[in-house]
């Protein structure tokens, strides 16, 4: 596991871009595995900058996002299917044919996780997985549990995590209390697993999940079963506690 601690957010991003961007150069047909929340938006702004430049083309790019919350359209804008569309899509030129979310507007929970499921396979695994990290630890919306889910699952949200999102929301009674997710083992067996942290509160979960026990209790813990293609960003408020009681472990930029 590589563990980088960045000067500030724009850095994190732009270092975290470069990985992206070096896997686009490389193989041009890449499947990437996409995230959504505060952390990664100035990832994707890099990432549109560097399009828009003719540095890299998402022309035959392919993705799947980590999640989605059940109940909600594409078109609202609290989707992570409109998240990724403003944040990324709208602005590149990928196909959006191309463009894999969960359907949070399937009720029936079993089809649609074997179909994202599916899908994931006959695009021959991930190549690259962006994750965030809840405050809790969880990766994607696979929260902290007795079990791991390996592949994509209907989650009931926790408190902290339903708490932790309402500040998205007009009101508390919009949350949405479901999610799907893409699994734990989907995740772990991207190619590559990349995954930006920044601001101070997410410096605990950050030593508790890469200096912690392994646990599904910390989902982002299980990183460290194939911790040789990990490679965490954090920005220096993320990266305080990894700093300071790890000094070793951590690579400055
Ligand atoms: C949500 C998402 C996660 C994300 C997390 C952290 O719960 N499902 O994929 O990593 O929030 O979000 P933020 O980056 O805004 O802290």
């Amino acid at each position: 596991m590589k563990i980088y601690i960045c000067q500030n957010y724009e850095e994190m991003s732009a270092h975290a871009a470069d990985l992206i961007a070096g896997q686009i150069k490389e193989k041009p047909d890449s499947v990437l595995g996409l995230a959504t929340g505060s952390s990664p938006i100035g990832l994707y702004k890099e990432l549109v900058a560097r399009n828009q430049k003719g540095e890299i083309s998402f022309k035959n790019i392919k993705t799947v996002n980590l999640d989605e919350y059940c109940g909600l359209t594409a078109d609202n804008d609290q989707s992570y299917a409109y998240f990724m569309n403003q944040n990324l899509f709208n602005h590149v030129d990928i196909d959006k044919a191309n463009t894999n979310l969960p359907d949070g507007t399937n009720p029936d929970a079993a089809a649609e996780c074997a179909r994202y499921d599916a899908l994931i396979e006959s695009l021959g695994g991930i190549d690259i997985q962006l994750l965030g990290i809840g405050l809790n630890g969880h990766i994607g919306f696979n929260e902290p549990s007795d079990t791991i889910s390996l592949g994509t699952n209907h989650v009931a949200l926790t408190q902290s995590t339903f708490e932790a999102n309402a500040r998205f929301f007009a009101s508390i009674d919009d949350v949405p209390r479901y999610a799907y997710s893409m699994g734990c083992g989907s995740i772990l067996n991207a190619k590559k697993i990349l995954l930006v942290a920044n601001g101070k509160g997410k410096a605990e979960i950050l030593e508790k999940s890469f200096f912690g026990p392994v646990t599904s209790q910390v989902p982002a813990s299980l990183l460290r079963l194939v911790s040789d293609k990990v490679y965490i960003f954090a920005d220096k408020e993320a990266g305080a506690l990894l700093l300071e009681n790890h000094p070793e472990e951590v690579i400055v930029l």
